[in-house]
């Protein structure tokens, strides 16, 4: 909210101008004729030779249709027959693509969904309850890396692993500060902020993105001089489809150790871990910038004596910019009561601790090439929220009694701090960066197609947010863009 407000400000115009010409264009006809009328405008404004423009639209009668759609829909809530389907995906293969697709969509009255990677949480990508057109993005993922100037263009289509890939096998000395997951988009994941475990060293994706290729409502292709501060300010944290299409980023290569140190440990209940996770939150968001340690707390069922059991059981999940001796040092100066030993630690290069921090140790660097996440049919629903002041003992009580009450939702709290302070709130688009000690992400995933088992589950982490309302950031009440949450109330 605090974001809406700030960006309304600056980039009204911008705004307003997107949004009056794509989603207020009076409707001409049905959307039966818009939709033939768009399909033969398009070759009108894509007349590339080497990219036919024909070969990138999959219409509904189109064999290939359903697979392309279901190809990058990451979540089952909008995976299924009822789910409103596009009149149209247009698979973009260059740029005049992109171009033909917007002014053919706006003079035919039909909105466009924008998606990269698919990871929406609420599927704002791929689903509309007007008719629309998808304009996807997955061909155009190219990643061109200079190290000489420790830069790179990277497309929309493009997933952070491929980035992380490409970096490393170019170089053993530099990262990039994103997210976790391998498969998240290029396009959205930036737009909307991008975080992870750098964040506290070097910000966020969007505070190492110097450049930018957009095309605007009108079709023009515009980089950072011709589109105006105003316009790329907004991008960085705002969301891209809000403003225009993102069809690639510049950003600066952040420098890394040749090795960095990974850990996991998981402390319960019976082991102490209210007085950890007490001590974490003194802590975590003050300690050395190196240090990124994200805590996830989960109910854990357990046999004891034949009959069952549940605890909390918290996940500590570290990334150190050094070395391992260093980082026990420090925990043990600074946070001793995780007790964490040496050989809880292990040495890598940055490319592997990728890899490690979200799937775990010992797999091969081309995990982060796969497209196709697991398991492949997941439901889910996220919320967010932003803490400023520790969270009291009986707060913590409270909230875990209530998590082993609905044994379904879980918790990722991760540390700001460091380089997050230092920028300014006006700086991009992304205003939650000095005050805050951690942003917490709340969790419900299920495999189970049934209605029963996801309104149980929608109930259940509803009310835990509820319960988190004296705990965290009000007036506003602020969330994650990228956390998308429909529950925060629509336009
Ligand atoms: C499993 C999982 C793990 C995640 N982990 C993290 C994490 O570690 N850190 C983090 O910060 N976030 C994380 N997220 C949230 C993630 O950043 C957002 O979901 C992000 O929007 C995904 O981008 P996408 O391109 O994959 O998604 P999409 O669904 O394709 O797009 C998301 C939004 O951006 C718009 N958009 C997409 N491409 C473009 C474009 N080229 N131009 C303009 N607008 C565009 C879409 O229209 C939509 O509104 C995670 C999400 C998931 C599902
Ligand atoms: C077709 O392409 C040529 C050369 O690329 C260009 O000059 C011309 O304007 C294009 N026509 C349309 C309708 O876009
Ligand atoms: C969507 O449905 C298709 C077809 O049933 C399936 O192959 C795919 O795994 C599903 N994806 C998700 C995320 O549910
Ligand atoms: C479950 O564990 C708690 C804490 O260890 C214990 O007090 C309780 O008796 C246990 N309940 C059962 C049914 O074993
Ligand atoms: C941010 O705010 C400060 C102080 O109010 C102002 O000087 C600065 O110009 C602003 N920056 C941007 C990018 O708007």
């Amino acid at each position: 909210m605090k974001a809406l407000y700030s960006y309304s400000i600056a980039s009204n115009i911008i705004l307003l101008s997107f949004l009056i010409i794509i989603f207020a264009s009076h409707v001409k006809a049905s959307s039966s004729s818009s939709i033939d009328n768009f399909l033969e405008c398009l070759p009108s404004y894509s007349n590339s030779s080497s990219f036919p423009i024909s070969n990138s639209v999959y219409t509904r009668n189109n064999p290939s249709f359903l697979n392309v759609l279901q190809s990058y829909i990451r979540d089952s809530r909008f995976n299924t027959s009822s789910t409103p389907k596009p009149l149209a995906i247009v698979a973009a293969l260059d740029v005049t693509h992109i171009q033909a697709t917007v002014t053919c969509a706006k003079s035919n009255g039909l909105q466009i969904r924008i998606r990269s990677g698919g990871h929406d949480y609420e599927g704002f990508s791929y689903v509309a309850n007007v008719p629309f057109i998808v304009l996807d993005m997955f061909n155009l993922r190219s990643i061109d890396i200079d190290i000489a100037s420790e830069t790179a263009w990277v497309q929309a289509g493009a997933t952070i692993g491929e980035l992380y890939y490409k970096i490393g096998k170019k170089s053993k000395i530099h990262g990039f500060p994103a997210g976790a997951c391998f498969t998240l988009g290029i396009g959205g994941h930036f737009s909307g902020g991008g975080y992870g475990n750098m964040l506290r060293k070097y910000g966020l994706s969007i505070d190492n993105i110097i450049d930018a290729q957009v095309v605007d409502a009108n079709g023009r292709i515009l980089n950072r001089k011709s589109m105006g501060e105003d316009l790329f300010w907004a991008i960085r944290g705002g969301g891209g489809a809000s403003f225009c299409v993102i069809l690639s980023w510049k950003i600066k290569l952040v420098r890394v150790p040749r090795i960095v140190t990974r850990f996991d440990v998981p402390r319960t209940l019976e082991q102490g871990v209210t007085d950890i996770v007490l001590e974490w939150q003194q802590v975590s968001s003050i300690i050395d910038r190196n240090l990124f340690i994200r805590m996830q707390p989960m109910v854990y069922k357990y046999k004891q004596g034949g009959n069952s059991n549940k605890t909390i059981r918290v996940s500590f999940s570290g990334l150190y910019l050094g070395r391992a001796k260093s980082l026990v040092s420090l925990i043990n100066k600074r946070f001793p009561l995780l007790k964490l030993q040496r050989h809880d630690v292990i040495e890598m290069s940055w490319v592997e601790s990728t890899v490690s921090f979200f799937i775990g140790n010992g797999k091969p660097l081309e995990v982060l090439l796969q497209r196709t996440p697991s398991p492949p049919r997941l439901y889910g629903k996220h919320k967010s929220d932003f803490v400023k002041t520790p969270i009291p003992r009986s707060g913590l009580e409270k909230i875990w009694e209530k998590m082993i009450e609905l044994e379904t939702v879980f918790l990722q709290w991760n540390p700001y701090g460091g380089r997050m302070s230092e920028i300014q709130e006006n700086s991009t688009a992304f205003p939650h960066r000095e005050g805050n000690i951690f942003k917490m992400q709340y969790l419900t995933t299920w495999e189970d197609d049934s209605d029963e088992v996801m309104s149980r589950n929608l109930k259940g982490i509803r009310d835990l947010h509820a319960m988190f309302t004296p705990y965290v950031s009000r007036n506003p009440r602020e969330a994650y863009l990228n956390y998308r949450d429909i529950d925060i109330g629509s336009n």
